[in-house]
């Protein structure tokens, strides 16, 4: 019997891929691998410049999967025979600068980086000028802003592709269809001892494990709710930036993160809306609107594509990774961070990691939820 993945998102393909290393049977189950929020995101592999207040436990799991990330990438290159780095899923390490537009935002920043410097994070304040120096197509408005030199990014499109192909060379079955029940021993609150696919057929598996990120609160009794994400690509001949470039214009926060083929990314909104996965004329408004403000020269580029994604949320916005009840066990609610949190997520599961007092693996316990059934 094998352990089955529900999810073929970085997250699931990620977990499905350190358990095959490690020689044991999986099989994925997803109806698009590698679709969903993971073709949506941008990548940002940014614990320092994403920290929230009242997050530090969400800061400290990211900081502990961005140092995984490069024997990860290096890894899973080797593992899907391609060129490591840049040739491989472009993972680059020129950290993210954090600007600020207006006065407001300024103060806001200001605010941030006192923060941060009482939690100990290496970040840089910098002046409008300091900025454009770094950053030259940054508008001149640009009035300050903070570089966090350890933050990286990864093109999650190209990550997804080299796991489904590390998944084929070590023969790990993907099936592609639609999950519509865990099947249970004896009634609702019983051991999992398998699947129900779309159309009726079962699979059974020793462990279940739930990575269907949105979807997952339909599986399980999951606290997990789609938050929504528009997020659009631009195309430019000649890179425009350097590094990751965030900011905020009013309030309003907008990221850019580019490409090494000249792609930018620019993203995204954050919309409770359910389920919908519409794009829309207002959303890739305020982006481009945003993003114009910080870099203007981002209204000469071509746009490439556009496309929603849906972001896993939890009350805590902390991932939910662990046993929970004989026979499963969840990986999901990993809202803004499946990407970064993707290598620590995997080790988790597969048992590689975070087993330490206060450690990973207690921080994004299930436990915190009661039982989950
Ligand atoms: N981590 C970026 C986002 O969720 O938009």
């Amino acid at each position: 019997m094998v352990e089955v993945i529900v999810g073929g998102g970085i997250v699931g393909l990620s977990v499905a891929w350190r358990l095959a290393r490690a020689g044991r049977p999986v099989t994925v189950v997803d109806p698009d691998p590698a679709g969903g929020a993971s073709h949506a995101a941008a990548g940002m592999l940014a614990p320092v410049s994403e920290v929230t207040y009242t997050e530090e436990p969400l800061l400290r799991l990211g900081l502990a999967s961005l140092r995984r990330w490069p024997a990860f990438a290096a890894e899973l290159a080797a593992d899907a025979g391609l060129p490591e780095g840049a040739g491989g899923v472009d993972l680059r390490a020129e950290g993210t600068l954090d600007v600020a537009f207006g006065a407001d935002d300024l103060a806001a920043l200001d605010e941030l980086a006192a923060f941060m410097d009482k939690l100990g994070l290496p970040v840089e304040r910098l002046t409008g000028r300091e900025c454009r120096r770094l950053e030259p197509m940054l508008a001149p408005s640009v009035r300050g802003g903070l570089l966090a030199s350890g933050d990286a990014w990864v093109d999650p499109r190209r990550v997804t592709a080299a796991l489904l192909t590390a998944l084929e060379r070590r023969a790990v079955p993907i099936v592609r269809t639609r999950v519509t029940e865990l099947l249970r021993e004896d009634g609702a609150a019983g051991r999992v001892v398998g699947v129900r696919l779309e159309g009726g057929a079962e699979l059974a598996a020793t462990t279940v494990v739930l990575a269907a990120g949105a979807w997952s609160a339909g599986l399980a009794g999951v606290p997990v709710r789609p938050v929504k994400g528009q997020i659009l690509r631009l195309r430019s001949p000649q890179p425009l930036l350097t590094r990751c470039v965030r900011g905020s214009v009013h309030g309003s926060s907008v990221y850019l993160v580019p490409r090494g083929d000249g792609e930018l990314v620019v993203g995204a909104t954050q919309e409770e809306l359910g389920f919908d996965t519409r794009v829309t004329a207002g959303g890739l408004y305020e982006l481009l609107r945003d993003a114009r403000e910080l870099v203007p020269g981002v209204t000469e580029l071509e746009l490439a594509d556009v496309v929603a994604g849906l972001r896993p949320g939890t009350p805590d916005n902390v991932p939910i990774v662990g046993p929970a009840g004989d026979g499963l066990v969840l990986a999901t609610g990993h809202h803004r961070g499946g990407v970064l949190l993707a290598p620590l997520t995997a080790a988790l599961v597969a048992g590689e990691a975070g087993g330490e007092e206060g450690g990973p693996a207690a921080l994004c316990s299930p436990a915190r939820f009661g039982e989950i059934a």
